[in-house]
């Protein structure tokens, strides 16, 4: 079995009497350590997925396998704890504390975990040893987003979950930031997975999971990913 596994996922969403079909009989696997690219046009599904696999929602039918778990059957209760424990997450818009630095937005997640890396250590990791003490409106967006990312990192999630992590970032910035992406997967052996509705981003990635209306259309590997200083969008 691979370590994570979305089989015959189904997401419908009810606003009055009409149903979305957010995720229709969704099936893919990811290996442990690769870094993967969730692909497709706004409204094809792939923020529901992300969701899905971090425990921020739950799919109607289908199985949800990470590591050997069906997370579709856990409690509510269980599902706190595995994105508390289990789950990094990244999001657009960086979602920061702003009366806190950037150390201790880090450690306000590392501290509710048991085995959790060194804050500092984590922000020296993504390039950010010399901001510690800033606070996020010191920092640029790409600084803000290696805040992000690290306060994710520092959990020491069994995933990482990015959804359109380089969205609001110049050419430049997104690069350095998908470069740590692209690191954490290749020396630390992080799952990460990125949505994006960037197709210029896919030869980076291990694997690249297209979807379209709310299904799966292909599912690639890659068996020579693309450095990221290589890669011109
Ligand atoms: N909470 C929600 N309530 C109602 N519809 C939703 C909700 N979340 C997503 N949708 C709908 O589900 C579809 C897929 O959304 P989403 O997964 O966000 O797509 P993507 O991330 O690929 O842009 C869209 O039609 C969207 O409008
Ligand atoms: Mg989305």
């Amino acid at each position: 079995m691979a370590y994570i596994e979305m089989k015959n996922s189904y997401k419908r969403y009810h606003t009055g009497d009409t149903e979305i079909v957010a995720n229709r009989d969704v099936n893919f696997e990811i290996e442990k350590g690769e870094l993967v690219i969730v692909l497709g046009s706004s409204g094809a599904g792939k923020s529901t997925v992300l969701n899905i696999l971090g425990g921020m929602d739950t799919n109607d039918e289908g199985q949800v396998w990470i590591d050997g778990t069906n997370i579709s059957n856990f409690t509510s209760h269980q599902r706190t704890n595995y994105r508390r424990d289990d789950v990094g997450f990244v999001f657009q818009f960086y979602n920061l504390v702003s009366n806190l630095t950037a150390k201790e937005n880090v450690e306000l997640a590392s501290e509710i975990v048991a085995d959790a890396l060194d804050p500092e250590q984590v922000l020296k990791d993504v390039g950010l040893g010399h901001r510690l003490n800033n606070f996020p409106a010191q920092l640029s967006g790409g600084e803000q987003q290696r805040v992000s990312i690290a306060r994710a990192v520092a959990k020491n999630p069994k995933i990482l979950l990015c959804d359109e992590p380089t969205g609001a970032l110049d050419y430049q910035t997104g690069k350095q930031v998908l470069k740590i992406l692209q690191d954490m997967s290749r020396k630390k052996g992080a799952t990460v997975i990125i949505v994006t509705h960037n197709a210029s981003l896919a030869p980076i990635a291990d694997r690249v999971i297209q979807m379209h209306d709310a299904s799966v259309k292909s599912v690639v590997l890659n068996p020579q990913p693309q450095d990221i200083d290589d890669l011109e969008y």
